[in-house]
């Protein structure tokens, strides 16, 4: 008797809690026009008709089927307006940001599984202020550059590891770029196998995908939730969220102990850690933001160059030119490559590592053109929407670098997000992925693998419908491209610091 009254009173509660102030307060705004958006019924709003994956195409659809810029959905009296056009982000997350800066309160992430740390869930405020700051002081385009013997050294690692276990390119990605956030924040070097910080961090990105999920995202709409004990028949995730959440911790904490013992035994190598606490700042600003986006988009190269040899051709040419093959391409040939940069641009644009990018909190009521967008509404910015949109990217499915080698279209750095939010790795993320991306060119052919019977296997070409949306796996063929680019890419370290 208990299993049937005792969800029927919290769905009442959850009604006259959340649901019904909900449509009381939305009905004296009758006369205020929301755009428009999918069918809605009486208090689930367009529950019925989220989509069940890849929402960034379904919210792109929606655009085109309603019309306009902006699509309204309502999740159960809560308001998401998903932001379809260059020209509705531009002005609102870019000049109105002061109103389009906050973050929805992810209560399963930051209070249930202990994601408060990171900058990524901070609400805009004070806070976000000082810890924006944080990072602009160590990953300002002038910062990033006292890291290159770090992104050097990391990346060669890479390619020693290619030459050895081809097959496992992703986790060496991984692996790459754990080393590097863990240097820069930490000064600490990574074990080249199993190292302890490396499998933290990919534990607590686990956590980040459990936290993301639709039972997860129940907690989110009604905070009320938090109060119901985890033993209670429903409450299944709250007790899940109990044995992950020491991940999270472990992931800040871990690293933070060992760089205060390092300090305390005089072994410390400078870092963003060591300078803070040795301003005994109790706070490292860039913690262990890990740094998944640059490992998606690596595997979106491999992917693509899997499926485009002729492009791969050409950007070997190019270096082949230009530096020959006795030695690997540094920073300093960046200018001298620009179809190698062009391929960058055109991995992050044409399968967008996080197309509905993270979801922004509006703090104020405003308007826009016709339309009312209340305060405490959810606004996505469909970035790939943004970045398909074939007016300014012709055939915007196919990947084609070369049009980025035409002035008329510029990079799309809404890749990196919106307004005061905007990724602060950037730059950091756009010189590791281009020195990586130069450098396995230089070394390796990537093709189709072969099964046993010598046919060609087709790379499966989706992704994963997350935050981050990383390719599903898929098999491709790593070969050195002569013996001396193999002895190069397993050559001791030759850089300079
Ligand atoms: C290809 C690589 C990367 C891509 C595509 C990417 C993309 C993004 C996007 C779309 C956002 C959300 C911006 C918004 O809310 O409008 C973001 C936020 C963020 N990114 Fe990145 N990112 C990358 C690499 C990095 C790296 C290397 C770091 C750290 C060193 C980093 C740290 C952060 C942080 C801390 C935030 C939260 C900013 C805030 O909430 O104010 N990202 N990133």
């Amino acid at each position: 008797m208990y299993s049937l009254t005792i969800p029927a009173l919290g769905v009442l509660a959850i009604i006259v809690l959340y649901v019904w102030p909900g449509v009381a307060s939305t009905g004296s705004k009758a006369r205020r026009k929301l755009p428009p958006g999918p069918p809605r019924l009486p208090f689930v709003g367009s529950l019925f008709h989220l989509p069940k994956g890849h929402d960034w195409l379904v919210y792109e659809q929606w655009g085109k089927k309603y019309g306009g810029d902006l699509v309204h959905i309502d999740v159960l009296g809560s308001n998401i307006f998903v932001v379809n056009s260059a020209k509705a982000a531009n002005e609102l997350f870019e000049k109105r940001s002061s109103k389009y800066s906050d973050r929805p309160s992810l209560t399963a992430l930051t209070q249930l599984l202990g994601f408060d740390w990171t900058l990524v869930f901070c609400p805009y405020g004070d806070r976000f202020r000082a810890f924006r700051k944080g990072f602009h002081t160590y990953l300002s385009p002038d910062a990033v550059k006292d890291y290159r013997h770090i992104e050097r050294k990391s990346i060669h690692r890479l390619l020693c590891n290619l030459a050895e276990k081809p097959e496992e390119f992703t986790g060496h990605l991984r692996h790459m770029a754990g080393a590097i956030i863990l240097a820069i924040a930490f000064g600490i070097d990574v074990k080249a196998e199993n190292d302890p910080h490396v499998e933290t961090a990919e534990k607590g990105l686990q956590t980040v995908t459990a936290g993301s999920t639709t039972r997860a995202a129940m907690y989110d709409f009604f905070p009320i939730l938090m109060r119901i004990p985890s033993w209670i028949p429903g409450a299944g995730f709250k007790k899940e969220a109990n044995s992950l959440r020491r991940f999270p911790r472990a992931m800040l904490e871990d690293p933070m102990q060992a760089t205060r013992e390092a300090m305390a035994e005089g072994r410390a190598t400078s870092s963003v850690a060591s300078a803070m606490l040795a301003k005994l700042e109790s706070q490292s600003t860039l913690k262990s933001e890990i740094d998944v986006e640059t490992v998606c988009a690596l595997q979106i190269f491999f992917l693509a160059m899997t499926t485009h040899p002729e492009i791969q051709r050409q950007a070997q040419s190019e270096i082949d030119a230009i530096i020959g093959q006795d030695r690997l391409p540094d920073w300093d040939d960046e200018t001298s490559l620009p179809y190698v940069g062009a391929l960058v641009k055109e991995v992050l644009r044409w399968r967008i590592v996080t197309p509905l990018g993270v979801y922004h909190r509006l703090i104020e009521d405003d308007v826009y053109g016709e339309y009312f967008l209340p305060a405490g509404s959810t606004v996505v910015g469909n970035i790939w929407a943004i970045t398909h949109d074939e007016a300014v990217y012709p055939d915007p499915m196919s990947f084609k670098p070369e049009r980025f080698l035409e002035s008329t279209v510029d990079f799309p750095e809404m890749v990196f997000g919106f307004g005061r939010r905007i990724c602060p790795g950037r730059h950091l993320a756009l010189e590791s992925l281009w020195l990586g991306v130069a450098s396995i060119l230089a070394t390796y052919d990537i093709s189709k693998a072969v099964d046993e019977n010598g046919r060609e296997i087709e790379p499966v070409d989706d992704c994963v419908s997350g935050i981050v949306a990383y390719p599903l796996p898929f098999k491709c063929s790593i070969q050195p491209r002569s013996a001396v680019t193999e002895r190069l890419a397993v050559a001791p370290l030759v850089w300079n610091n």
